[in-house]
């Protein structure tokens, strides 16, 4: 039985926290995992930034990225490794680059789901361009931003149609609203969308291969609070047709994490915001959910490096518009589009892969989240965020939910 290693790489930017606790329970997993006749060993390394020639190899089997969307060496770096390496990536860079949110919309509307009426509109401004006056002389239409009222309703939501960030999001509820909105945003392609008014609640589901997580949010409360701690919000038949969409929209787009944003409004979900494939993993906006997330990353990434799961490097959208043509009700359809999504992340065969393999992980996270080590990855995260006379304040603050965590799994 030889002892192999996979090398486990992480590309990373301002992300401290989760780097930090994703390595340290690495260690003290310390795992040999029998596959194939081989004992397995995992090794773990962050990625540097430096120039590459497109013929040299890569040490990598797994890279977990969180770059790609705006740091463009390293996507082209991760692109060359996928294409010559046999490297496995997430998430595949060539969707995060191609598909915003506004593919998103367009495609899960065709899937059938209940995304708010969408429109998108020309911008208000322009880069210099010397092909933009003859263009716009002869093509532009004149439109009257405050039209969309009628049609769309009042309030609207004006954002950007590749959004992120709550940047350039606004609420309009009136013409002098909608004109001002639009006069603000400059060079911003926007969509303006009818808001789903009314909601009674917003969840946003994390998505991870296989694994979800919901998790009740507050969108009018601080930003460190916006993640609530509630349990018990919905139902089993919610969380269940939650998970399914989730899971819909990263199989469609092979984004293996990614969160959903969702509002339940007269009983019914309106998806409004699923395209983050570099969803929000640090520790001072996801606190008590923090554990679940490290140990996703740990799952998942293990059981891709383990297997040598292959990457599936081209989206495949033909089996979702397969049954999205059939002639049946939408919950008909999504039972059978989670099912495709099932098949892609491979679910029956990791969860057995995680029960036998990653059985003491939850221990073994439970055990490190009461360290100091832990609680120092909170502080350097809390200390690059807040000002300095508020860095043992917010520690505290977050630590003290990691806590109230840890009791409530010993309840
Ligand atoms: N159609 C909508 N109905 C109700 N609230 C909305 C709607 N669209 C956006 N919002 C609010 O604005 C926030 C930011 O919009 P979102 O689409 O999530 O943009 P971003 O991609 O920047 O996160 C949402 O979290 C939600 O609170
Ligand atoms: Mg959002």
């Amino acid at each position: 039985m030889a002892e192999v290693t996979r090398h486990i790489g992480l590309s990373l930017g301002a992300d401290i926290c989760w780097p930090l606790c994703f390595e340290a329970i690495m260690k003290e997993l310390d795992l040999r995992v029998p596959h194939e006749g081989d004992t397995v060993r995992f090794e773990v390394e962050r990625v540097m930034i430096e120039p590459f020639d497109l013929r040299q190899g890569c040490k990598y089997d797994v890279v977990i990225d969180r770059l790609t969307h705006w740091y463009h060496t390293s996507r082209e770096w991760i692109k060359k490794a996928i294409l010559m390496d046999g490297l496995y990536v997430f998430n595949n860079p060539w969707s995060v680059q191609a598909n915003e949110k506004h593919t998103t919309y367009c495609a899960m509307m065709k899937l059938g789901m209940r995304i708010p009426d969408t429109w998108m509109i020309p911008p208000k401004a322009y880069e210099p361009n010397p092909d933009l006056k003859p263009t716009l002389s002869r093509y532009a239409k004149l439109f009257d931003i405050t039209r969309l009222g009628p049609k769309l309703g009042w309030p609207m939501f004006m954002k950007p149609y590749d959004g992120g960030g709550w940047r350039g999001v606004v609420k309009v509820d009136d013409e002098g609203a909608a004109r001002a909105a639009y006069d603000a945003s400059g060079k911003s392609v926007m969509h303006v969308q009818a808001a789903v008014d009314g909601f009674d609640r917003f969840v946003r589901c994390i998505g991870f291969g296989p694994q979800t997580h919901c998790v009740l949010y507050d969108p009018d409360a601080p930003l460190h609070e916006r993640y609530t701690t509630q349990t018990g919000f919905i139902s089993a038949a919610e969380e269940e047709h939650l998970r399914k969409l989730t899971l819909t929209i990263n199989a469609f787009f092979d984004w293996e994490f990614n969160s959903c944003e969702a509002l339940r409004k007269d009983g019914v979900w309106y998806p409004i915001d699923f395209a983050n494939p570099c969803p929000d993993s640090q520790v001072t906006s996801l606190h008590w959910h923090f554990p679940w997330l490290v140990g996703a990353y740990v799952r998942w990434s293990v059981f891709c490096a383990a297997t040598k799961r292959p990457m599936r490097k081209n989206q495949d959208w033909s089996p979702f518009y397969e049954v999205a043509a059939l002639d049946m009700p939408f919950d008909d359809k999504l039972e059978r589009y989670a099912a495709i999504a099932d098949q892609r992340f491979e679910t029956a065969r990791f969860e057995e892969f995680c029960a036998k393999h990653l059985a003491d992980l939850d221990e073994v996270i439970w055990r490190f989240f009461g360290t100091e080590q832990a609680k120092d990855a909170v502080r350097q995260k809390v200390a690059a965020l807040f000002p300095h006379h508020e860095v043992e304040q917010f520690t505290e603050h977050f630590w003290g939910r990691i806590q109230d965590w840890r009791a409530s799994q010993k309840s």
